[in-house]
């Protein structure tokens, strides 16, 4: 075994901000739907009120229903997702002035056509030619004629040579299996050069998730440690306390090993495994966070039952918009192990359920235990790191001291860092916030590129090949175990 005396990457360059400043445009296809409310429009807001948009900027909701001026303008406001007093009235005022809405049919070129002539009248009245942000906030099925609509139109190119880009974003989950992702991709290619493509995976954007990199990388005493000879095995967990909540009808036909396994959790396994990328550019990161993915060993048919569990939680069939006699799971575990030296026999678990005791998301590493060979797999006698992705964001190790008296006893304690316990760190910038910022500045790093989509659909396939054939356990809601 041989370790690295490489120098230790400690920090990106901070990004160009001033890139942001150019004038843009943020066009919403579907701005009527909970995304746009719960997510894109308060983090645009956020940007907003902290002054990090251009000083002309424009959010313009492209979507089927008719409104009056006015009566768009209640429909978001009481859908607005934020918390009272969190946002000033008068910046919630003045940023609901920058926002105005066109209707328009997902399907039929002539809305796209008065699309293009609203963008154009609010570039003559700037007096500037615009970015374009595109942002796809329909279900997936629509994306592909939606980005035909955007390319054929011409609303995909710069209104003037060297002048305001476009670029789209594209939510997960990018297909709903390798042949749609594989076909969806092939379109954006087509139409899109690469780094117009921004393909959404929000928990990359969680800050303690980037701060895993810059904890191994910048921490010379743990970097040494991650690897097979020292750890034992990773559980990654991912609870939520809630339910359907009214997203049923999305969510029956996908299930949690499509909605969280195939992306965030992976993503975060990727994060936890991968090498030490050349440089912390954009490029270089995506590119390690591939190759990881890319390692993971197929879960065959004769492995499944061993491997995988899959769970639903009582009540599910009757919540609505879900089939009453659906199978879709709401829980799942897998085993994985990646295919290379570093990691050769460490297990990575993958645990995600909804309807839990609790909602956590968090990551446990659990180191071997020298002193006594037998009890590696004693959970009661191992140093643990958990870096708590939410609620309670931090980083804390499980470590063993001598308890004062005269035997030579150990106990377990435990040395935390809570970011609430640091007032420059409670201030952690939310999920869309960071990606809306990073797609104005044109910074990939926190989204996904296609080797990565594809290397996750490549691990995924096989279980869903024989996905029906893995029974389906039941549990309560609000108990933490699956039996
Ligand atoms: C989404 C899933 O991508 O992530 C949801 O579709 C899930 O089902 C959500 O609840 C979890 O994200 P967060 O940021 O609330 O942990």
């Amino acid at each position: 075994m041989s370790f690295t005396n490489k120098p230790i990457l400690i920090e990106k360059p901070v990004s160009d901000q001033t890139a942001a400043l150019h004038p843009t445009i943020f066009i919403i296809f579907g701005i009527t739907g909970d995304l746009a409310s719960r997510k894109l429009l308060p983090a645009l807001l956020a940007l907003y009120s902290k002054k990090l948009l251009p000083t002309r900027f424009a959010v313009i909701g492209f979507s089927r229903r008719p409104f009056s001026r006015e009566g768009f303008r209640e429909f978001i406001r009481e859908r607005l997702n934020v918390r009272p007093g969190q946002f000033k009235e008068e910046d919630i005022k003045h940023f609901f002035d920058h926002i105005s809405y066109e209707q328009g049919f997902f399907d039929q070129s002539e809305s796209y056509v008065r699309l293009m002539g609203k963008l154009k009248v609010i570039d003559d009245r700037w007096g500037q030619c615009s970015n374009k942000l595109f942002h796809l906030s329909v279900p997936p099925n629509l994306y592909e004629g939606i980005l035909r609509q955007i390319s054929e139109s011409g609303l995909s190119k710069p209104c003037a040579q060297g002048l305001g880009w476009t670029r789209v974003l594209i939510e997960k989950p990018f297909g709903n299996d390798i042949t749609m992702a594989r076909t969806l991709d092939k379109l954006l290619s087509k139409l899109f050069k690469e780094e117009q493509i921004f393909r959404i995976d929000h928990y990359l954007a969680k800050e303690v998730l980037q701060n895993i990199l810059s904890f191994r990388f910048s921490n010379s005493i743990f970097e040494p440690l991650w690897r097979t000879e020292f750890i034992d095995k990773v559980h990654i967990k991912l609870f939520e306390r809630t339910g359907m909540e009214g997203r049923g009808a999305f969510y029956d036909p996908i299930g949690a090993l499509r909605d969280v396994g195939q992306n965030h959790m992976l993503m975060i396994l990727a994060f936890i495994a991968m090498d030490r990328p050349k440089s912390l550019t954009s490029e270089n990161i995506r590119l390690e966070r591939a190759k990881i993915l890319n390692k993971l060993e197929k879960i065959s048919s004769s492995k499944l039952r061993d491997m995988v569990i899959k769970g639903q939680y009582n009540g599910y069939t009757v919540e609505p918009g879900v089939a009453p006699s659906s199978h879709t799971e709401t829980y799942i575990r897998l085993e994985t192990r990646i295919d290379s030296s570093r990691w050769k026999n460490v297990p990575f678990y993958l645990e995600s359920g909804k309807g839990f005791s609790e909602s956590k998301t968090e990551i446990d590493v659990y180191f071997k235990n020298f002193d006594d060979k037998k009890s590696v797999h004693n959970p009661e006698k191992q140093n643990i790191l958990t870096f708590r992705i939410q609620p309670d964001e931090g980083i804390k190790i499980r470590f063993f001291v001598k308890t004062p008296g005269y035997n030579f006893q150990t106990e377990s304690k435990t040395l935390k860092f809570k970011y609430s316990d640091v007032p420059t760190f409670s201030i952690i910038p939310n999920d869309y916030e960071r990606l809306i910022h990073d797609a104005f500045i044109g910074d990939q790093t926190l989204f996904a590129s296609t080797a990565e989509i594809m290397a996750s659909w490549k691990f995924i396939t096989p279980i869903l090949e024989n996905w029906s054939k893995l029974p389906l356990k039941k549990y309560e809601r609000g108990v933490r175990e699956v039996e």
